[in-house]
């Protein structure tokens, strides 16, 4: 019995060498590092990366608005008017600079009458883009008292669709005029004695598809007709925003450019990534392999080429840069979790998130002369999320913390820098496995956003500065042991940022060890 324990612990042991000399050679192909090197040029500062790249955006969709921000003020969930404490306090950390709001596809059949006065009086509407009925218990009031809580700039979506310039041009004046009008007296009784600022409208959403099916001609001149009567009233100075094309549409923004483009101060653009690329299988939140994330880091990547070449045919009619390209809406979209309501558009949010988000947060930085908004899809509970709900429960996404950490870019000056790093290969597909931005505030301090997309190799970064030198540095990394690791109510932290320690910094030389799947955001000082 002995003997025989002894042979087969020793049959083990060579076994066990036998594999190990077996995956020597595949190790050796497949160090686990990379070398990469950066140059940061202090001495050639680029554009101011407006706040409102950070904005958010809010439908009244699935469990966004009803449960994800306002419980009412009769629940037992706490909250300040109606609105949930615990989520407020969440998004009032990210400095949420701007909210979009009523849709997407919901704003085009949305009429503002139905959301104001006594809140038992308010008509139930059918939700037609995505099921369900509006209770309309969430409206104008609502959404402006969050944004003050938030201290946030309202972003308001116009009805095109389904609505008149009238409307329109009625919505406007009630909230934002001082005088002794109507409407104005209408928001007064109401319970709002003073004016809101509203300093961004769009005339319409996705007005190619559930907006209204148009051709860009067309939408060009009811564009024009609309944007005339967006009125600014006491001191409030809207800027309007024409409804944009989708991905590699350059077609509409041809179009409108070429024939609105005066009339308009921002035309929108909107791209989702989907794992697989395909509408009608998307692809799994969180049931992934190594293929799947780099299939869709690919398509978040794609960001990059559709915002060069929508900008050049801008650039084409308005060389000056007036008129904003606004990404206002963006982010991963997944297949719905099954047995959950499809027309919820829910979705778990993983460190795969996360790196997508840190990724298209550095394009919208590289790309500040001319990106002037950014809303990721959506804030709660929908698609790409912040924060996730159970009743009276709450769960912060791997995105949440990327838009934490990236917050010291709001309102900086955009630093360029060359990057030179190998390619992260799968297969026969190739991305560049390094994504950086770097910005500088106005005391002077560099914040450095890097994202290492490589999912199983330390980038080991040498980097240089011209134009300006720093004492000290420290960080933040937000990585995970597995590439689909999500945040669970019963384990909330399993993927949130830690101190980072891998970076030295001897004269002006700064090495970094970036870990393989992480984000990565250093202060220079
Ligand atoms: O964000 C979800 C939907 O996606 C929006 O309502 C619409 O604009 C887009 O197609």
């Amino acid at each position: 019995m002995h003997s025989q324990r002894k042979f087969s612990i020793c049959t083990a042991m060579l076994l066990l060498v036998a594999l190990a000399t077996a995956f020597l050679p595949i190790r050796a192909q497949t160090p686990s590092t990379y070398q990469a090197t950066l140059a940061i040029r202090l001495d050639q500062p680029g554009a101011v990366i407006n706040r409102n790249l950070y904005g958010q955006f809010a439908e009244h969709l699935g469990r966004l608005i009803y449960e994800g921000l306002w419980v009412g003020e009769g629940s037992p969930i706490p909250n300040t008017r109606g609105l949930r404490n615990d989520v407020v306090a969440a998004l009032k950390e990210l400095h949420v600079p701007l909210l979009r709001w009523p849709g997407g596809c919901f704003a085009d059949e949305y009429h503002w009458r139905d959301g104001i006065g006594p809140r038992d009086k308010r008509p139930r509407r059918p939700n037609a883009s995505w099921g369900g009925v509006d209770t309309n218990a969430f409206g104008t009031h609502e959404f402006l008292d969050l944004c003050e809580m938030l201290g946030a700039d309202a972003y308001i979506n116009g009805n095109v669709g389904s609505g008149t310039p009238q409307e329109m041009m009625d919505w406007i004046e009630y909230m934002t005029s001082d005088a002794d009008s109507e409407l104005a007296n209408l928001r007064r009784s109401n319970g709002r004695e003073k004016p809101w600022k509203i300093p961004y409208f769009a005339v319409g959403n996705e007005t190619w598809g559930c907006g209204g099916n148009m051709r860009p001609e067309y939408y060009a001149d009811v564009y024009r007709r609309y944007a005339t009567f967006i009125k600014n009233h006491s001191g409030n100075r809207i800027q309007k925003l024409a409804a944009g094309g989708y991905d590699n549409n350059y077609n509409w923004t041809e179009v409108l450019m070429a024939q609105a483009a005066k009339q308009m101060d921002g035309l929108s653009l909107h791209y989702y990534t989907l794992p697989t690329g395909k509408w009608e299988k998307k692809g799994s939140a969180t049931q992934f392999d190594e293929k799947e994330w780099h299939s869709t880091l690919l398509r978040a990547l794609r960001i990059d080429e559709y915002i060069q070449k929508h900008s050049a045919i801008m650039d084409k009619y308005d060389p000056e840069k007036r008129v904003g390209l606004m990404v206002d809406e963006w982010g991963t979209w997944y297949d719905s979790e099954p047995g959950r309501d499809m027309g919820a558009l829910y979705q778990q949010n993983s460190l795969r998130d996360a790196i997508v988000a840190g990724i298209s947060l550095n394009i919208f930085n590289q790309h500040a002369d001319r990106v002037r908004m950014a809303n990721i899809a959506q804030m709660v509970n929908v698609l790409q999320a912040m924060i996730l709900t159970d009743k009276d429960k709450v769960v912060l996404t791997p995105t949440y913390h990327v838009f934490r950490m990236y917050r010291v870019h709001q309102g900086a000056t955009l630093i360029p820098i060359e990057l030179k790093s190998p390619e992260y290969k799968l297969g026969d597909a190739a991305v560049p496995a390094l994504n950086v931005s770097s910005s500088r505030d106005a005391e002077g301090r560099l914040h450095l956003s890097v994202v290492n997309l490589n999912a199983t190799r330390t980038a080991e970064i040498t980097t240089t500065f011209s134009g300006g030198t720093f004492k000290n540095v420290t960080g933040e990394v937000l990585t995970a042991g597995a590439v689909n690791a999500i945040n669970t109510f019963d384990q909330p932290n399993a993927v949130r940022p830690q101190p980072f320690s891998a970076a030295k910094l001897q004269g002006s030389q700064l090495t970094l060890s970036i870990p393989a799947k992480s984000v990565v955001v250093l202060e220079l000082k």
